[in-house]
């Protein structure tokens, strides 16, 4: 059975206490929850705090990036062995905020997914087609050319460990959620790419999410789609209820 999980990408918001205070908050409406993976994406500097805090939950801590070297002369960059040293244990890796005012290239999270895997840290992998490419039927071909980018050369035996979040950048912070049928065609698109180059089991064991204006309100009938094993909430996660209403909502 795959794993189901809901992970909030904070980005960057909040000060370092009102982050703390969040964690706290989430952590005590999490207690009537089972099933679910909760994981908290909160900025690089909270990071180190946040693990200890989160060290006796069930709750996963993540990063919002890493860097794709090593380690060495790279001013300002984070690395997967550093996170690994202070406990996180997920890394969201390509997301279209990052690829649009970074540059960041599917050739680039290909080599930080390898470095992530590499000091035991889960890649949260995104994908996803901008509005002028869905508009002209070109979604399931831009998310194909991503995964197999991002995909490259990553072994059977890691993808166990890989996270997939589909997050159509148009309904990214627009309050336009993706319909339940539109994700679950995308959702199923994608596992059938896995399956094609993993075969069947590590496809059906792959947790696929959904991100953009996931709402409490929205929640439910997109988690209900069978490709759909959850969420990557951006807006919505800075608040605990709305993060836990929408780890209810399977
Ligand atoms: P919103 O939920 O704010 O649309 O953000 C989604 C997202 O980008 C999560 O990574």
């Amino acid at each position: 059975m795959r794993k189901k999980i809901v992970a909030g990408n904070w980005k960057m918001n909040l000060t370092f206490p009102e982050g703390i205070k969040l964690i706290n908050d989430i952590i005590q409406g999490s207690e009537s929850l089972s099933d679910v993976q909760l994981v908290i994406a909160p900025p690089f500097t909270y990071s180190h705090e946040a693990s200890k805090i989160l060290e006796k939950t069930n709750i996963g801590l993540a990063a919002q990036n890493c860097t794709n070297n090593e380690e060495g002369a790279f001013t300002g960059e984070i690395s997967a062995k550093m996170l690994n040293s202070i406990g996180v244990k997920y890394v969201i890796l390509g997301h279209s905020e990052r690829r649009a005012y970074y540059g960041e290239t599917d050739e680039i999270v290909n080599e930080k997914i390898k470095l992530a895997l590499k000091y035991s840290i889960n890649p949260i992998v995104c994908c996803g087609e901008v509005l002028p490419e869905r508009e002209n039927n070109e979604h399931f071909s831009v998310v194909a050319k991503q995964i197999k980018g991002m995909f490259y050369e990553i072994t059977p035996k890691q993808v166990s460990n890989i996270i997939i979040a589909y997050e159509p950048v148009w309904a990214i912070g627009t309050g336009k959620t993706a319909t339940p049928k539109q994700a679950q065609e995308m959702h199923h698109f994608i596992r059938e790419a896995i399956q094609n180059s993993y075969g069947h089991e590590i496809a059906n064991n792959l947790s696929i999410l959904y991100g953009g204006s996931c709402k409490p309100s929205t929640a439910k009938d997109i988690f209900h789609k069978s490709d759909v094993d959850g969420g990557l909430i951006g807006g919505a996660s800075l608040n605990a209820d709305d993060f836990i209403n929408i780890a209810n909502s399977f």
